[in-house]
């Protein structure tokens, strides 16, 4: 018995090796590796709050999808490095990068002086602005009738800094939770009466959630532009540059407005994409 299957497996192989040698002969790089074949790609870890969607967020399947994992896949392949992506709390992700825990965070990190301290970033990849969700019956027009409202945020975002400045640092109305999506779960259930948050997610969240009744209320005279940068450890010079120059080169050649329009169905505002 065992002989047999030898035989036949022995004969398959000799079948399969004279068919391939029918085949023309195709260069084959991965075999020819001498010992001048480059360093190995590098495969750097990711930090990311996967609860962001259309950035970044899980599928049915639990993997981590969004624009921001397309871009960022994008750009390492430019860069010539490997990511892998996991998913790490908002509120633990700057000190994963600290400590060493992530090689680089993408998660829709908006680039602010405080955090540049701390930590460097990328060129620009993203623009937003902070944009308030409230329910469709409410009255708020402004940023500023949020003053003595009952406002949701995600702990440690820039919705919080600025909501966190219009009610001062001891109010007590700024429901802060862990992620974007649970603090909006909130708004519909009428535990606040407002929830600030990053614009694009807002707009998502609204379009996808028709049930829930909000809608929009935009103040681009309260809310300061901001950008989305790519963090690196601070004095991580050469991921940065590896980073910076995929993303020079996707945001050059129509990858960038590619994913972009694959993600919002449109293409990118000349200034979504700065050079
Ligand atoms: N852009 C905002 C900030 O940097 C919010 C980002 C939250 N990102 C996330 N994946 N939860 O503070």
């Amino acid at each position: 018995r065992h002989f047999l299957k030898l035989a036949s497996t022995l004969a398959v192989g000799l079948v399969l090796a004279a068919c391939s040698k029918q085949e023309p002969a195709a260069p084959v790089e991965a075999a020819s590796a001498p010992a001048s074949e480059p360093a190995p790609v590098k495969v750097y870890t990711v930090g990311t709050d996967a609860a962001y969607a259309p950035f970044e967020y899980q599928n049915e399947k639990g993997e981590i999808v969004g624009f921001s994992v397309d871009l960022l896949n994008a750009v390492a392949e430019k860069g010539g490095f490997q990511v892998k992506f996991i998913n790490t709390p908002w509120e633990g992700i700057f000190n994963a990068l600290t400590q060493g825990d992530r090689d680089l965070l993408i998660s829709s990190i908006t680039i602010t002086d405080e955090r540049k301290q701390t930590m460097d970033f990328s060129d620009p990849y993203f623009d937003a602005i902070q944009l308030i969700a409230v329910k469709a019956d409410s009255k708020v027009a402004k940023f500023e009738d949020l003053k003595k409202l009952k406002v949701g945020v995600q702990t440690g975002t820039t919705g919080d800094e600025v909501v966190t400045k219009l009610q001062g640092k001891t109010s007590t109305l700024i429901k802060r939770f862990e992620s974007t999506p649970l603090a909006l779960k909130e708004l519909e259930a009428g535990g606040v009466d407002a929830v600030v948050a990053d614009n694009g997610v807002v707009i998502h969240y609204v379009a996808n959630n028709p049930d829930a009744k909000f809608k929009t209320v935009a103040d681009t005279k309260s809310f300061a532009p901001e950008q989305y940068g790519i963090a690196v450890k601070k004095g991580n010079a050469e991921l940065l540059a590896l980073i910076n120059k995929g993303l020079a080169a996707v945001k050059a050649d129509g990858t960038y407005a590619a994913i972009y329009k694959k993600t919002f169905g449109t293409e990118p505002p000349a200034a979504a994409a700065p050079a």
